[in-house]
């Protein structure tokens, strides 16, 4: 390239000719939605470090879901606050589970067929410890427990899929839980429901403000034994080789701005397709400038979703989702 026979601004002088060279795009059908479902009638609380979302009660998911249907987006994510939690997570696997209730009237509604209906499967929300998993204790020392925990955590999925979940995506990071929740999904006639792994997710302070929509922090320690340290993208890569060897459909990265050179690495060696998870903390970090001024909002909301994509993700769970389909329109 030699100056000034070669001048890359030629193609920078008007907005036509910027729209013509540009190399990713964002569409409303690769952005998903979380949802936090709570019990009760008419609830709509919104979170307090997280402007804009709210715990919704199954009737005001069901208008959240119509307008996201409208918005052209792809799918929704369901979490789920149970009324009342216990040590092992039953709430998690309940026939009429908050999720599950959820689910089954989602479904119901044929205006939301547009959305595919993707259920978490974790049973942090609904132990009264908090924890991902069941807790073994010794004296003062606990352990998370994996095998006990991969069980609990299929049969939440198989309960999930029974209930009309179009996809399952367990985020609790045990090891041996696709292969479970395979056997359990293929043993219910679920063969057809596919597994979206949280295949590499990272022991983040980005949850913060998660564990409050979701009322989930850990009531003693933290995820640390379970969930990567953020300083490691080999091993986040033998994550993802064992979550494809146990039958994972698709992968997602969590969390992501922070992690964007995973997701590239992710996209590089992996065919299947590719999800991240700009999760709660991002989110509210630039919420948090939005409100002092600091950016502006539309233009920094696209530009960290671009960078998402950029770095190779086919589609982004995040809550700008609705937002950013305004926009895209
Ligand atoms: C449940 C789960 C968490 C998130 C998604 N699934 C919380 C955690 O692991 O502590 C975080 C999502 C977000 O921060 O937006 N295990």
């Amino acid at each position: 390239m030699n100056f000034p026979a070669t001048r890359l601004r030629r193609l920078r002088r008007t907005a036509a000719m910027r729209s013509l060279v540009r190399e990713t795009h964002l569409h409303p059908g690769a952005l998903i939605y979380p949802l936090f479902i709570c019990p009760g009638e008419g609830v709509r609380k919104e979170i307090n470090s997280m402007p804009g979302v709210f715990n919704l009660s199954i009737d005001e998911a069901i208008k959240e879901a119509e307008q996201c249907a409208a918005l052209g987006l792809g799918g929704l994510l369901l979490f789920g606050l149970p009324a009342e939690k216990d040590e092992q997570g039953s709430g998690a696997w309940a026939d009429d589970g908050i999720v599950q209730q959820a689910l089954r009237e989602l479904k119901r509604n044929r205006a939301l067929d547009s959305l595919v209906m993707i259920a978490d499967v974790c049973l942090c929300e609904y132990t009264s410890h908090g924890h991902c998993g069941v807790v073994a204790r010794d004296g003062d020392h606990y352990h998370i427990e994996n095998d006990s925990s991969a069980a609990l955590i299929a049969k939440t999925a198989a309960s999930l899929a029974a209930a009309g979940a179009d996809i399952v995506a367990p985020s609790d990071m045990m090891d041996g839980r696709v292969d479970a929740i395979r056997q359990a999904l293929d043993f219910s006639g679920h063969e057809e429901t596919p597994i979206l792994s949280y295949a590499s997710k990272f022991a983040s302070a980005f949850y913060g403000p998660f564990r409050e929509a979701a009322d989930s922090a850990p009531q003693f320690g933290d995820r640390r034994s379970y969930q990567m340290d953020g300083a490691n993208l080999r091993e986040a890569m033998r994550e993802i080789d064992q979550d494809i060897a146990e039958g994972a459909d698709m992968l997602l990265m969590k969390p992501a701005m922070p992690y964007l050179d995973v997701i590239r690495e992710a996209r590089t060696r992996y065919d299947l397709p590719l999800g991240a998870y700009q999760v709660s903390g991002e989110y509210s970090m630039l919420h948090a400038a939005f409100q002092r001024g600091w950016l502006e909002p539309e233009r920094a909301m696209m530009e960290s979703l671009l960078s998402i994509r950029r770095a190779g993700a086919d589609f982004i769970v995040t809550y700008f989702a609705k937002d950013a389909a305004k926009l895209l329109r």
